[in-house]
């Protein structure tokens, strides 16, 4: 059984119409990452970053999924149809829902989710998609300590455990739409490496690690990742 894993960034939903985070329009070219992605951030300014948070959650229904998220689904379900002797699990940095919607269900959000909101006060995760304020109450304990449900510089991203036995015992690893600059994921490709996989990168640029993968793959996402797919069904990679 052909083990995959894959990791997306910000570059597969760019072509459905969300910006990328370091693109010349990216959203760290309008928004300063030291306020509406830290903890500090958080503490200093909490309705801010409620807002920042907001729009980008206001967004998503104006989103559909593209070619790639779509492809991407379609390989699970091949595999779930056992057309072809393979696993496959999905890494994405992402807090949007374009997987999901494509129909993707084993998917690793390892930077959080914008359709979650996590309470500092009784710990619970909740499903949401509306407005957050600093005085939203949890619907859960009733207490006003709401944040979103995003990994922020400095956090630990989720799963990792379990995203780096994945990493550690697959046979293809594959990045999709991201620069590579970030860590952990940024060396999910020597992770790989170090077990036995080979490794290939799909972007529209080269990105930070490059040199690290086996084969890079360069263009926009929603021709290279069908491309990928249909390879990767009829064996050939
Ligand atoms: N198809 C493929 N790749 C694309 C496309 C496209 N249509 N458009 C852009 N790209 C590539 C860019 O060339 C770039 O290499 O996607 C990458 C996007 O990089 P980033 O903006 O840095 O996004 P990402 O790598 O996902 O960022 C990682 O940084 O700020 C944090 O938490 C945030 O999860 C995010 C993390």
């Amino acid at each position: 059984m052909k083990k995959i894993v894959i990791l997306t960034g910000a570059g597969v939903s760019k072509e459905s119409g969300l910006d990328t985070f370091r693109d010349a329009n990216g959203i760290w070219a309008k928004y300063s990452m030291e306020e509406v992605c830290t903890p500090e951030g958080f503490k200093r300014n909490p309705q801010k970053l409620h807002e920042f948070y907001n729009k980008l959650r206001n967004d998503l229904p104006n989103v559909q999924p593209n070619a790639a998220h779509i492809a991407l689904a379609e390989l699970e379900k091949a595999i779930e149809q056992k057309k072809i002797d393979a696993e496959l699990i999905i890494i994405t940095q992402n807090i949007d829902d374009l997987h999901e919607r494509a129909g993707s269900k084993k998917l690793y959000h390892m930077h959080g989710e914008l359709y979650k909101l996590w309470c500092r006060g009784c710990d619970a995760k909740i499903k949401w998609q509306h407005d957050c304020f600093i005085d939203t109450p949890c619907p859960h304990c009733g207490q006003q300590k709401l944040r979103p449900d995003i990994v922020w510089f400095g956090e630990m991203p989720y799963d990792m455990d379990k995203i780096q036995s994945a990493l550690l015992s697959c046979d293809l690893f594959v990045s999709i739409g991201t620069s590579g600059v970030v860590y952990p994921a940024a060396g999910f490709v020597q992770m790989a490496s170090s077990g036995h996989a080979k490794t290939v990168e799909l972007n529209l640029e080269p990105s930070a690690g490059t040199t690290c993968f086996n084969e890079s793959k360069l263009g926009p996402a929603t021709q290279l990742v069908p491309q990928f797919v249909e390879q990767v069904l009829k064996d050939e990679i």
